[in-house]
């Protein structure tokens, strides 16, 4: 499939796929053809069997500046309401493979929103998360109020949202962010680095794994605890999880082919 908005790579480095939002001149501001291209790639990717894992990024300048404000600065609410721009969004988060956000430069408004989505994020040195939707009367409207919260807590994320304060790489792995803050030449490298060691990982696990993460976020602990532990038994269908074991009691690595 050709985008125009995006930039895909099925296999950048072994199992390994790279998406990279390619808007500069609009500092990758996420209009709903790019949003739309995404979940397009992101659905593909998530159904080739090479691929483990996904690396998205943006540009050095700017991971992505937020939702298009041209694009939304006339809209209605009930236009809004139409077009449901969140709903592409949706089928992002709903994608099964682990995706890693390598940031530098500006992640705004719905592009720090991207990010959190993602599973990990590496960021560069140039860094700058921030909710500044206050700033042109508006307000975060794909997680901003809600996994920011969950990540950095009340206080930031009430200081962040309020004011449009924006934080740095460093303040943003202090505060639990993001995963790991990196001078700007390598943060792609990194990223990539850490998805490859995912991507040595059964895919199998790894699925279920990242399912079972994210289920913490809105389920009781017990039921947590109950969906995990299905998941874990779930592991034990796998041939990966015979290979893995094997391989450890053989004292070598294991190779994990995804069955
Ligand atoms: N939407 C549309 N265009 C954008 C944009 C955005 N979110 N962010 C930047 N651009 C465009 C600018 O309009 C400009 O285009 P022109 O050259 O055609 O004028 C180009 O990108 C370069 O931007 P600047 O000249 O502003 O660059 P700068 O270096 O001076 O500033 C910036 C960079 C701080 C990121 C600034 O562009 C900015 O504040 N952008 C908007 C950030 C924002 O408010 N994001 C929230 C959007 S709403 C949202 O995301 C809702 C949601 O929850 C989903």
């Amino acid at each position: 499939m050709a985008f125009e908005n995006i930039k895909v790579t099925n296999q950048y480095k072994d199992k390994v796929a790279l998406i990279e939002l390619n808007r500069p001149g609009a500092m990758n501001a996420l209009n709903r053809e790019l949003m739309t291209e995404l979940k397009d790639a992101l659905h593909q990717l998530d159904e080739d069997e090479n691929v483990r894992v996904i690396v998205l990024t943006g540009n050095e300048k700017a991971f992505a500046a937020g939702a298009d404000i041209k694009q939304m600065a006339d809209s209605g609410a009930i236009d809004m309401l139409k077009v449901d721009q969140f709903a592409t969004w949706d089928q992002i988060k709903k994608t099964k493979k682990p995706i890693i956000a390598a940031v530098s430069g500006f992640a705004l408004g719905g592009g720090c929103e991207l990010s959190m989505t993602c599973d990990m994020i590496v960021a560069s040195e140039t860094a700058r998360f921030g909710q500044p939707e206050i700033t042109i009367g508006t307000m975060p409207g794909a997680g901003g109020t809600q996994r920011l919260t969950r990540a950095v807590g009340k206080a930031r994320a009430m200081e962040m949202v309020l004011t449009g304060k924006f934080i740095s790489g460093e303040e943003a792995q202090e505060a639990g962010l993001i995963n790991k803050v990196v001078p700007v030449e390598v943060y792609l490298d990194e990223a990539v680095k850490c998805a490859e060691k995912v991507a040595e990982m059964s895919p199998v696990a790894a699925r279920l794994a990242k399912e079972s993460v994210l289920k913490a976020f809105d389920t009781p602990l017990e039921e947590g605890l109950q969906f995990e532990r299905k998941n874990f038994y779930m592991t034990f269908a796998s041939e990966d999880q015979k290979e893995g074991m094997k391989a450890f009691i053989e004292k070598r690595k294991p190779d994990f082919k995804g069955d």
